[in-house]
């Protein structure tokens, strides 16, 4: 398929008053998305799973705007109180995306949104809140006159929640989620996110991914910092190449069902993005001594147990530990009582993938 470009959005003008909702999962990569080119172009492509607990739920409020001008008029309620620096964020959103939403000018619109894990809880809410976003949007274009099939909404909101967030391309759809051009998949796209659609082996279609909150703080470097690094970076072109390679392995892993590829896989590419940090000039590393006694400790008990626990990382402290459903009942007991005390006041979410 040739890459999906959404026509400008048109309007009829009939409805201009009203309010949207929509809510959107987080996601955590397999295969990591870490360097970008202009208009959010990603220099690799990426396959993740996409939570299901770990959600924004976002309402969107939308009125005439009083004033004719090509400024955007937002209010962003975050969690019950206004929130000014998510509203900048939007507004710098709404920018990338206004050719393509030209009612971004006209209408005005109070945003309230809440997540429904801890804001301070250091996991990722660009992808889960700009998905979200991106989704009322194309339910407002709905209400306005497009006339979507399901398949052209999600398609839309995954274009529209790239440019807000590249992983938040991801975000929009439930599973096995593919973002970004690879040669040996016709369907893979650039612009937009989708649904894996090679064969999957049931044994990943129930899988389990706990967060350990080993660090509730903010980050020291952004994602965005940190994907800028990766443009006059070492061994950038290396690493991109074997992005390309993993997720052709992936995809073959996926469809046998073997277990322990997919671990050596997953946790190598957490290994690297970490790696990637730490060879940036200016170097960073965004994990804390409790997230390497953690990898420790999973590492010790799969050598003592027969049990398929994996770890992977994202650009931050906290540990996701990845484990099929017939695993769930030995590895939550291993995480409450060995794990639990490397978390930041003992906290750590389990969550599944839903398919
Ligand atoms: C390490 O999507 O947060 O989580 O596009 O600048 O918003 P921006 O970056 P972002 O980067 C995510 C990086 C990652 C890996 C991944 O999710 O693939």
């Amino acid at each position: 398929m040739a890459d999906y470009i959404p026509q400008t959005f048109k309007s009829n003008d009939t409805i201009i008053q009203g309010d949207v909702s929509a809510s959107s999962p987080s996601n955590i990569a397999l295969v990591k998305y870490w360097g970008k080119m202009e208009n959010q172009i990603p220099a690799n492509p990426s396959i993740s799973y996409t939570l299901s607990q770990c959600r924004t739920h976002t309402t969107l409020h939308f009125r005439p705007k009083r004033t004719k001008d090509l400024r955007f008029k937002s209010s962003v309620i975050f969690e019950g109180k206004e929130n000014e620096t998510f509203n900048k964020k939007i507004h710098t959103f709404f920018s990338k995306i206004a050719e393509f939403c030209p009612y971004l000018y006209t209408l005005q619109f109070e945003i309230h949104t809440e997540n429904t894990f801890p804001h301070s809880s250091g996991i990722a809410s660009s992808a889960s809140g700009m998905s979200a976003l991106a989704l009322c949007l194309v339910e407002l274009e709905k209400e306005m006159g497009a006339n979507y099939s399901e398949e052209e909404k999600l398609k839309r909101a995954s274009f529209l929640a790239r440019l807000g967030s590249g992983s938040a391309s991801r975000s929009v759809y439930n599973g096995l989620i593919l973002w970004g051009k690879h040669p040996k998949i016709d369907y893979s796209s650039n612009l937009i996110a989708q649904p894996l659609q090679s064969e999957i082996h049931p044994i990943f279609k129930k899988f389990n991914d706990t967060i350990l909150i080993v660090h509730k703080g903010q980050k020291t470097v952004s994602s965005t910092q940190g994907h800028d690094l990766m443009h006059h970076h070492a061994y950038a072109q290396r690493r991109f190449e074997q992005a390309f390679e993993n997720i052709t392995k992936l995809q073959t892993i996926l469809q046998s069902g073997d277990l322990k590829a997919f671990g050596e896989l997953v946790e190598s590419e957490a290994l690297t993005l970490h790696a990637m940090m730490m060879t940036s000039i200016p170097y960073f590393i965004l994990m804390q001594p409790n997230t390497l006694e953690v990898l420790h400790k999973v590492w010790d008990f799969r050598k003592k147990e027969a049990v398929d626990l994996y770890f992977t990382l994202d650009a931050g402290a906290n540990v996701h530990l990845l484990y099929p459903e017939k695993d769930t009942t030995i590895v939550h007991e291993f995480i409450q009582n060995d794990l639990a005390t490397y978390c930041e006041d003992g906290f750590y979410i389990h969550d599944q993938i839903l398919f």
